[in-house]
């Protein structure tokens, strides 16, 4: 029997059941049944670490955002990497950015019998009716990257994700520090309704708030994209010219089209204009050694291991925390140099 097989190698993986016992719990649990949260607590909380690990013979959907930006495409990589190298079988859907697109795909992964699926919502709202589909299929769901609001929290398993919010507000902190507490700031916000162009917004605005001189002057979405980040740059320069001294931006690749933007403009990104962004990617650290771009928060897209582990403990009846965060750092263009070389997206 397909779970009774599958349980037993994730309890032998896991090392947290014998075999037999894994066994006989699924085979008590069910196909309907399949615990999404707060089944037995086998481990007290020991985390899965399984190196070397060889052929797991389980399925997972993992349903992707996009390809927006490097980010992003540094996270599905990290996902497909981890997969197989612990024998998972992989199904991948990119959503292309629409919300539609990702809930006909967890809808494909249940009707397939997916063991377990990998969401990075495009957006916050809107899912519980598929989230409920997927609990009823018994299949629990693992976010990662982007969180959504539900009033049902045990319609998730667990979210891995960085602190967007505590990002913004480092973002605003290293401005502040750098302007002397005054600057008229661009900010180029990412997808409308996502959580990291939310949570990034209320963090910056957060980091500002005892420092009056230090004014938002305009603020639109351009959508986590490169090429909409330069066009929208393009247009508040044209608007708000000269006055322009800071451009913060809620991810790498947008401000990097702003700096495009900046240079067509004839100022000199990181010196006319301050520059300041999130994510922490190898074109922001490129930038940054140049000194076009002042600051990259970093935001880590490595999230194959954690969300893998994730998945093995819930389909083991684990209770996972509801939210793991993951911690990030805080690069310029005088530490930039130090690990350009280390980095790993
Ligand atoms: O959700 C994380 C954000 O989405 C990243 O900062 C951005 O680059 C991506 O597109």
């Amino acid at each position: 029997m397909k779970s009774n097989r599958l349980m037993n190698q994730i309890g032998a993986r896991l090392g947290l059941f014998t075999a037999t016992t894994a066994a006989i719990l699924w085979a008590g649990c069910g196909q309907q049944s399949k615990p999404v949260t707060g089944g037995p607590s086998a481990s007290g909380g020991a985390p899965a670490s399984t190196p070397g690990a060889t052929k797991a013979g389980y399925t997972v959907g993992f349903a992707q955002v996009g390809a927006e930006s490097s980010w992003r495409t540094a996270e599905t990589d990290s996902i497909k990497g981890e997969a197989e190298q612990r024998g998972v079988t992989l199904k991948f859907s990119d959503a292309q950015g629409k919300q539609e697109n990702q809930i006909k795909a967890v809808r494909g992964f249940i009707a397939q019998g997916v063991d377990a699926i990998i969401l990075a919502p495009v957006v916050e709202t809107g899912w519980e009716p598929v989230l409920k589909e997927a609990k009823q299929a018994g299949i629990p769901v693992v976010l990662v990257d982007r969180g959504l609001k539900v009033a049902d929290e045990s319609l998730y398993a667990t979210l891995i994700a960085s602190d967007f919010v505590a990002e913004g507000r480092m973002a605003a902190e290293w401005l502040v520090k750098k302007t002397g507490g005054k600057a008229s700031i661009i900010e180029l916000q990412g997808t409308p309704g996502a959580a990291p162009a939310i949570d990034r917004k209320k963090g910056f605005e957060e980091g500002l708030k005892e420092h009056v001189d230090m004014k938002i002057i305009a603020s639109q979405s351009g959508d986590f994209r490169r090429s909409v980040g330069k066009e929208v740059a393009e247009a508040l320069l044209k608007v708000h010219g000269t006055k322009v001294t800071a451009v913060y931006a809620h991810n790498d690749d947008m401000a990097l089209g702003a700096i495009q933007a900046i240079e067509e403009a004839g100022r000199k990104p990181g010196v006319d204009v301050i520059v300041v962004s999130i994510d922490g990617v190898k074109g922001a650290f490129e930038a940054m050694v140049k000194g076009t771009l002042n600051c990259s928060v970093e935001c880590s897209p490595l999230l194959g291991p954690l969300a893998f582990d994730a998945v093995e403990k819930a389909l083991a009846g684990v209770e996972l925390p509801k939210k793991t965060i993951v911690d990030d750092q805080v690069y310029d263009t005088t530490t930039a140099k130090d690990v350009i070389d280390s980095r790993k997206y």
